[in-house]
């Protein structure tokens, strides 16, 4: 078995200054921690990444967070410029929002582009200083985009002979792509990996599209599963391979004794009440002000639901030194008070709202207590909550409404209820249907969900991933320019 080298900007956890010498060690958040985590821990392998703050990296804390891991890490430090010009300027105020179709809340300052390709050089160094030939490197995200053409530049890739990345976020069509100012470059430096895989058959045609536009180079050769690109020296292959979770082990948890107590008090405190569950980080991309519209728009519309149903909705924070992160908060704080202010009556609260990470257990009785899961992306790579919500109805039993933007709904359309994200009132009427949805028609949907998020895991998707990879051939040797330059002098 070939050594596994996960490279992503983030590691698994978080740490924190709280102080003189005061750390705190938090887990990440964000489906691509929650997804690879589990898979390292099984398999073992290393994982180079950023520890979240900003600076010189102390190692106390840092061996204290990674003593258990069952694995090795390989921290990346990030200076504060890099941390505000390469995660939150490139990665976080061009990628995402373009990536997410949402082209106006781009802020497309030319600098971040030099810091990004800088900080992409710095983890390339950490990728050479540690692999193998053998090993298979696996790198993981937007952040990371420019690894393979720095390692490419650097002259170290000739040794390498699988490098390849996995985007967990949409890419998006050709007429948003063509936005960014370093579109060539980008798409240049991902066909420098040898496997490039996405969530969903969207993304792939996406960027197949993106690639004919734009590198008129490239030939595309399809193929039945895996496309092939042909690209200088090279092939490239294209797939998708949608993520999962750790089917077993949210099933299990969910089991738990302390977990089922904990969902039964949930539903306790709301009697008479059918609860809805939103569970989101803190982005703009989740849809939440347009969920709470959809919520309140319900309210008015069907008096039938006035003081029997609760929307709880779990707001974690995520990026709030980006302006538009807080804004984007102020907006959610003032909907629910809009609503809570209209609707509450003495016995009632019609939203109730936690801008905070619940514990894991806190989580999972919240999956298994609440009737309706209100998964309401504008646009999102997956969206994970969607599948630990059906790992956790144990029951069989409870209703999933899911963006038919979430590369999930491919998956789980048999049982979900899609809607449209931007139609607010069609997301009221099928609020209403969930609620109105006969036991019989639940458990039969809840069923065909969770046969597919079962099957589909994580493990499973690591697999197809991993396959793909090893169908790579080695690499012939090849002679970087800057070495070409060298020896001509
Ligand atoms: C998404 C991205 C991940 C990211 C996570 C949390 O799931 O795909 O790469 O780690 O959000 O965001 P953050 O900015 O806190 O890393």
């Amino acid at each position: 078995m070939n050594r596994l080298i996960v490279v992503s900007n983030r590691l698994p956890f978080a740490l924190d200054s709280t102080g003189e010498d005061l750390w705190t060690v938090t887990p990440a958040t964000g489906g691509l921690v929650s997804a690879i985590e589990p898979v390292l821990r099984e398999r073992g392998g290393t994982w180079i990444g950023w520890p979240g703050i900003a600076g010189k990296i102390p190692q106390e804390p840092l061996a204290k967070a990674t003593r258990n891991a069952g694995y090795k890490v390989v921290p990346v430090a990030l200076s504060e410029t890099e941390r505000d010009e390469f995660y939150y300027g490139y990665s976080n105020e061009v990628i995402w929002p373009l990536f997410h179709d949402l082209q106006n809340f781009c802020n497309f300052e030319p600098a971040y582009w030099q810091t990004y390709k800088e900080v992409n050089n710095r983890y390339a160094d950490a990728i050479a200083r540690c692999a193998q030939p053998d090993d298979f490197i696996w790198v993981h995200d937007y952040h990371l985009m420019y690894v393979a053409e720095a390692l490419r530049e650097r002259g170290v890739s000739p040794d390498l002979s699988r490098l390849t990345f996995f985007l967990h976020i949409p890419f998006p069509p050709y007429d948003i792509f063509s936005k960014l100012p370093q579109q060539q470059r980008l798409l240049r430096a991902l066909l420098q990996f040898d496997l490039v895989g996405f969530q969903t058959r969207r993304d792939v045609r996406n960027f197949i599209q993106c690639v004919r536009r734009v590198m008129s180079e490239a030939k595309v050769l399809s193929r039945r599963e895996l496309q092939l690109i042909r690209f200088e020296d090279h092939e490239i292959r294209v797939g998708y391979f949608p993520i999962g979770i750790d089917f077993d082990s949210f099933e299990k948890s969910a089991r738990s004794d302390s977990v089922e107590q904990r969902a039964q008090r949930l539903r306790a405190t709301f009697p008479g009440c059918q609860l809805i569950l939103g569970s989101d980080r803190l982005d703009y991309s989740k849809g939440i002000p347009e969920r709470l519209r959809a919520f309140r728009t319900a309210l008015e519309r069907y008096p039938e639901l006035s003081g029997r149903v609760v929307l709880i909705q779990i707001v974690v924070p995520s990026r709030v030194e980006i302006p538009r992160y807080h804004e984007f908060k102020q907006r959610i704080d003032r909907l629910v008070g809009d609503i809570n202010g209209r609707f509450s009556t003495s016995t009632w609260l019609p939203v109730q709202y936690h801008f905070r990470c619940l514990d894991r257990e806190d989580l999972l009785a919240h999956y298994r207590g609440c009737d309706i899961a209100f998964v309401t992306p504008l646009k999102d790579g997956m969206n994970l909550v969607a599948k630990e919500y059906c790992a956790c109805r144990i029951d069989n039993d409870g209703v999933l409404i899911l963006s038919q933007f979430a590369g999930a709904a491919e998956q789980l359309k048999p049982g979900a209820l899609l809607v449209n994200p931007y139609d607010i009132e069609e997301m009221a009427d099928t609020i209403l249907k969930a609620f109105r949805m006969s036991q019989v028609e639940r458990s039969g949907r809840m069923k065909r969900m969770r046969h597919v998020v079962r099957k589909e895991n994580v493990f499973w998707w690591v697999d197809s991933f991993l396959r793909a990879g090893l169908q790579i051939g080695t690499r012939p040797p090849r002679v970087s320019k800057r070495r070409l330059a060298t020896s001509a002098r």
